[in-house]
């Protein structure tokens, strides 16, 4: 698993980018990318985050997945990490119940 950077495509080559990489949902969905053989671009606020260790660990992580730092509120961050990709699974979320900012996370990921 590399940071920044590109994924090496290998298997089919194709490259998905998965947002909330770390988290439960986005976890499951890079694993199981990683064994159909694609590259994955996953997004993660902190990369060094010991939360996000257990990427490392999952099988063809080593050669196909490569960590981007993005947060929701950053649309350059996540325009670079979803460029040149096949496919997006969005699943970063951010946990607040006001409505103002959900509108604002929203209008952020339709934008790009
Ligand atoms: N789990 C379920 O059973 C379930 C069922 C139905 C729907 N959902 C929905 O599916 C989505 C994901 O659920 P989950 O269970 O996988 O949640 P999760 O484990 O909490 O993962 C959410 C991810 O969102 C990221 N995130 C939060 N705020 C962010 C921000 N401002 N910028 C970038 N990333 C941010 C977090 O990344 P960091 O690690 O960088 O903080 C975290 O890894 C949520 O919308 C949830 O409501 C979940």
């Amino acid at each position: 698993m590399t940071v920044g950077g590109e994924a090496t495509a290998t298997g089919n080559g194709q490259t998905v980018c998965v947002t909330g990489a770390g988290g439960y949902i986005g976890s499951w969905i890079v694993k199981l990318l990683l064994e159909k053989g694609y590259a994955v671009r996953g997004t993660v606020r902190n990369p060094d985050d010991a939360k996000n260790a257990h990427l490392r660990g999952l099988a063809g992580a080593a050669e196909r997945l490569v960590l981007c730092k993005a947060d929701l509120l950053d649309g350059d961050a996540l325009r670079a990490a979803i460029a040149g990709c096949h496919g997006v699974f969005h699943t970063a979320s951010p946990i607040t119940d006001d409505p103002v900012r959900l509108t604002f996370f929203s209008g952020e990921i339709s934008a790009l």
